[in-house]
């Protein structure tokens, strides 16, 4: 291995995490003027930064970011996921793609249920019947032939060569692999090298082979090196050794769909933001007018008066998720309606100041712990100031677990986000019903919220996040950290987070989110509060005054921001 080259990239991921750590003491983010990518992993935002310095536009730099990820970020990176990119290009035109994974024809409502009627436990989370027929690269084809400008070629290249020369692996990816070992070994038909490897330390040289031929093939027939020729041969041959059942007809059908964005107006900004099959625009938009009505500049940003405010909108909006939400492929999902002025407003009306609702007098339903998740954001905006907005995801962190041998790619486990038994959570603890039932060739309800704001026509901010069903309400909060209480872009990003979803019905906190006379306060008008660790990992652009960009990565994961 070329010693210089490994050195050349443990310098750049010590020299982003060293920025980054500046960036947080002075809670501002890394400020610069011809472009912007922030991404889950300083590689990849290098990769995109290159391109954009290469001549590249926010889309080319988004396509290499995408496959970057898939390379160094394998938790949530992915060839063998999906997810939704919202754009805003400068001239002020917007778009929004759905690259989310479909049912595979051999699926049906039932799939995930025993003979008596109940959930067979892990069937939709792990192994090889958890996954949809992935559109990420459908995705990232359909994002270039529209949009890019440079090569094809070029922007898969440096994922080929950071997969086949290797490169220093982070804390956090050392981490990540070391506690999935065990489920790795048990959920696989054959040793990959990633176990094979032992124990993962810091600064280990991570290497992917087969990855790198995949994307070779990716690189040479675009979607045919995916959905075609060797890659489907070896995908499928996977599901008939694993027991799953995406075929080659379901490889050969996928194609990723342009949608229109949502948007709405909040205090003089346009919000733009994702269409269904994401529950995350409607939701998002439910929640910013819902709150619009109320001084929320005049109250503490994490006060007990706010809070309470906030967990009460979104108990009513995540009620309507669970009933009205799907994919609008399949079932008629009433988004203006839903989007309506006046009817938020009937929603949030017996909001009462002093007192928490019970969930239960909304709607009911049960609880289930979390599982470790992934999902990943990256934002990016290019010198001419085109922006755009990416959510991609393999649901939970590593996806199913199963790698597709000797193409080096993990698989999803997003069956797991459709309903599998009508008002039984999934692994987030979100409910549905026939809205969201598992129908062949649908795609599972999302709530990934990639969303762009603009002010008086100019571009604003970008933003977005994982977080499975937290992802909608860290949007929210990055969005009003900023609009209604004047922060900067980092310390939006940095600010504690909060979060309710009707049921369970309880907040959810980050550790030190609250102070101990605010949480005294909630529980005395009747709130219930439990804490976690940490909640989203925001990656965000926004336009200053002066038109330089904030880039600002998440502190709670090893995000970073990397401009020129
Ligand atoms: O599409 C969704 O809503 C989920 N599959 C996202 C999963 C996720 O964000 C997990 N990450 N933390």
């Amino acid at each position: 291995m070329n010693k210089v080259y490994v050195c050349l990239l443990t310098l750049i991921i010590l020299s982003c995490q060293t920025s980054r750590r500046t960036s947080d003491a002075n809670l501002v983010g890394v400020v610069e003027q011809n472009g912007m990518v922030v991404s889950a992993h300083p590689l990849a935002s290098k990769v995109g930064s290159d391109i954009l310095q290469a001549g590249g536009n926010a889309w080319d730099a988004a396509v290499a970011v995408q496959f970057a990820l898939a390379v160094t970020y394998p938790v949530a990176g992915n060839l063998g996921g999906g997810g939704f990119a919202v754009y805003r290009a400068s001239d002020g035109t917007t778009g929004a793609l759905d690259f989310r994974e479909k049912a595979p024809e051999k699926a049906h409502r039932d799939m995930y249920l025993d003979g008596a009627g109940e959930i067979i436990d892990g069937l939709s989370l792990r192994g090889h019947l958890a996954s949809g027929v992935p559109g990420s690269v459908s995705g990232m084809v359909a994002l270039h032939e529209k949009h890019g400008k440079l090569d094809w070629n070029k922007l898969v290249q440096p994922s080929i060569d950071l997969a086949r020369n290797g490169f220093p692996i982070t804390e956090g990816g050392a981490g990540g692999l070391n506690r999935s070992m065990e489920s790795f070994e048990k959920l696989n038909t054959f040793d990959l090298p990633i176990v094979t490897h032992g124990e993962w330390v810091e600064g280990d040289l991570f290497q992917q082979e087969a990855l790198a031929r995949t994307l070779e093939r990716i690189r040479d027939h675009k979607n045919d090196g995916f959905y075609g020729g060797e890659t489907a041969r070896l995908f499928v041959e996977e599901m008939k050794r694993g027991g799953g059942v995406i075929s080659y007809d379901d490889l050969r059908q996928y194609e990723a769909v342009w949608r229109d964005p949502l948007s709405t107006d909040y205090r003089g900004y346009k919000v733009i933001t994702m269409a269904p099959p994401s529950s995350g625009g409607v939701a998002l938009i439910q929640l910013l007018e819902g709150i619009e009505s109320y001084n929320v500049s005049g109250m503490q940003p994490a006060g007990a008066r706010k809070v309470h405010l906030m967990a009460e909108i979104e108990r009513r909006v995540y009620a309507d998720r669970a009933e009205h939400l799907g994919d609008p492929d399949f079932y008629g999902v009433p988004v203006k309606t839903l989007t309506d002025e006046d009817y938020i407003a009937m929603r949030m009306e017996d909001i009462d100041g002093k007192r928490a609702t019970l969930s239960s007098e909304i709607r009911a339903g049960e609880i289930i712990p979390y599982e470790s998740m992934e999902t990943t954001h990256f934002s990016i905006v290019d010198k001419d100031g085109n922006a755009v907005s990416i959510t991609t995801t393999l649901n939970s962190g590593y996806g199913s677990k199963v790698m597709v041998k000797d193409a080096g790619f993990f698989l999803n486990n997003e069956m797991d986000d459709f309903s599998t038994k009508p008002g039984v959570p999934n692994q987030f603890g979100l409910v549905g019903g026939v809205a969201n039932q598992i129908d062949p060739g649908k795609r599972m309800l999302s709530s990934m919220t990639p969303t762009i704001l603009e002010y008086d026509g100019d571009l604003a901010m970008v933003v977005g996040t994982p977080g499975g069903s937290t992802i909608i309400t860290s949007v929210f909060q990055t969005i009003l950290n900023v609009v209604d209480h004047g922060m900067s872009m980092q310390e939006a990003v940095n600010f504690p987070r909060i979060h309710h979803q009707w049921l369970p019905d309880r907040i959810l906190i980050e550790k030190n989110a609250l102070d101990e006379e605010v949480k005294s306060k909630l529980m005395d008008i009747g709130h219930k509060i439990d804490e976690r660790n940490s909640i989203g990992r925001v990656d965000a652009i926004l336009v200053l005054k002066d038109g330089s960009l904030e880039g600002a990565g998440d502190p709670r994961g090893e995000d970073t921001a990397i401009g020129f």
